[in-house]
């Protein structure tokens, strides 16, 4: 009945989403059990000295490894291809674990300037207190990557798309410069999720989550992953989360593992329904830039073409009428909500200069795109007629 865990690597996507790293306790429950223990026990003394000692492996606390953590991980690691897999407790712990576990001081980081505003906090200021340094480069400029990966780096951070502005970086020309000036990369592919975009095919090192966003994807609970080699999660990831403590719950785990079975179905959903969205939203008055990865008018569209297989759940666009547009054009919405979460079944949007983006200075902000008229906008599963008809009447006067 069983199947070997690497054999499963073969199995379709499909199949890897459904049954992947499946573990059925004594029970031979059908779904998947949650383990919601905190600690082990041991038959003998010898034997949790031995387990400490990692001499068998085998469950010690939740803290390190958890079976319905690692039912999650696995799986995960089957759909995105990756060697190993380690849960945390949302995605930003996993961007920090990432970067921490791997930088030390007076190393220096090599950033896309379009991030998410917390990913931006880590980058800016939290790295740097403990003697990292950061170069920013703007991440559509191959230019920009080649001046400061001429010099030694130690990491290179990106998204792609970026939040919120969808900007596309050409991740397979970064790792390359990367991977010459010595540095590991590590892409956050939120926008992009585990179906659209395989970033180790690029040559990225470590593929980061948030698993709130469509792992999820029905607004329940945070989670986040970070997916590298098994030498990367063995000697560095492992260790850093051991004694540092950013593990996912088991609850959680078990909320996103059940995601992960319709991940692919939701996915497809969310991008028919944003391209359709945005072909409509082309049509409107009122929109000085309309921003979707899969329109012909993205200024990379090309390039999102090459690296993903579609476009995504966000809309980004700017209103003429700056701030009070934004604001006017949230507060008519009917069906959408107003929140800053995103790729969730239900549509959502925010304003990010008032909102995920608020701690960024006027000018960051500017250089990056994020206006006072800029919107976000995540399209969910709901029917497109209705939110066409959502939309068009918000942005009418
Ligand atoms: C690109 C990106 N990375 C990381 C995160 C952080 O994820 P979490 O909210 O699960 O900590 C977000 C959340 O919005 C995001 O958009």
């Amino acid at each position: 009945m069983t199947t070997d865990y690497q054999d499963q690597r073969k199995w379709g996507l499909e199949t890897r989403m459904v049954r992947g790293a499946t573990e059925r306790s004594q029970f031979d429950e059908t779904n998947e059990a949650i383990f919601l223990s905190s600690g082990y026990v041991y038959k003998t003394a010898e034997e949790a000295e031995k387990s400490f000692k990692n001499e068998i492996e085998r469950y010690v606390y939740s803290r390190f490894r958890n079976p319905t953590v690692s039912m999650f991980e696995k799986r995960l690691a089957l759909i995105e291809g990756a060697e190993e897999c380690r849960a945390m407790a949302s995605g930003m712990a996993a961007v920090f674990a990432a970067l921490a576990c791997h930088l030390s001081a007076g190393q220096r980081l090599v950033a896309s300037r379009a991030l998410f505003g917390s990913c931006q906090y880590i980058c800016a200021e939290l790295l740097p207190r403990f003697g990292i340094k950061t170069d920013f480069v703007d991440g559509a400029d191959l230019k920009q990557w080649q001046a400061a990966l001429s010099k030694p780096a130690d990491a290179v951070f990106l998204e792609s798309p970026s939040n919120p502005g969808l900007e596309m970086i050409d991740v397979k020309a970064v790792c390359d410069l990367a991977h010459k000036a010595g540095a590991l990369v590590v892409v956050d592919n939120v926008f992009a999720t585990p179906i659209l975009q395989k970033p180790f095919t690029f040559g990225a090192d470590v593929v980061v989550y948030s698993a709130t966003k469509h792992i999820d994807g029905q607004g329940r609970c945070l989670g986040g992953a970070v997916l590298a080699s098994k030498q990367f999660i063995t000697e560095k990831l492992t260790p850093f989360m051991r004694h540092t403590g950013p593990s996912l719950s088991p609850f959680n785990a078990w909320v996103l593992l059940k995601g992960l079975e319709t991940l692919d179905l939701r996915v497809q959903r969310h991008c028919e329904n944003a391209l359709a969205l945005a072909r409509a939203m082309e049509k409107q008055e009122g929109i000085t830039r309309l921003l979707y990865p899969w329109l012909e008018s993205h200024p990379q569209h090309k390039l999102a073409k090459a690296q993903m297989t579609a476009g995504g759940s966000v809309i980004a666009f700017e209103l003429a009428g700056g701030k009070a547009a934004a604001f006017s054009f949230l507060n008519k919405l009917k069906i959408v909500d107003i929140s800053n979460n995103l790729g969730d079944a239900k549509s959502l949007a925010c304003h990010p200069a008032t909102t995920t983006h608020q701690r960024l200075s006027p000018e960051d902000r500017a250089h990056v795109g994020i206006t006072d008229g800029f919107v976000r906008l995540s399209v969910g599963l709901e029917n497109i007629g209705d939110l066409i008809a959502d939309v068009t009447q918000a942005l009418r006067d």
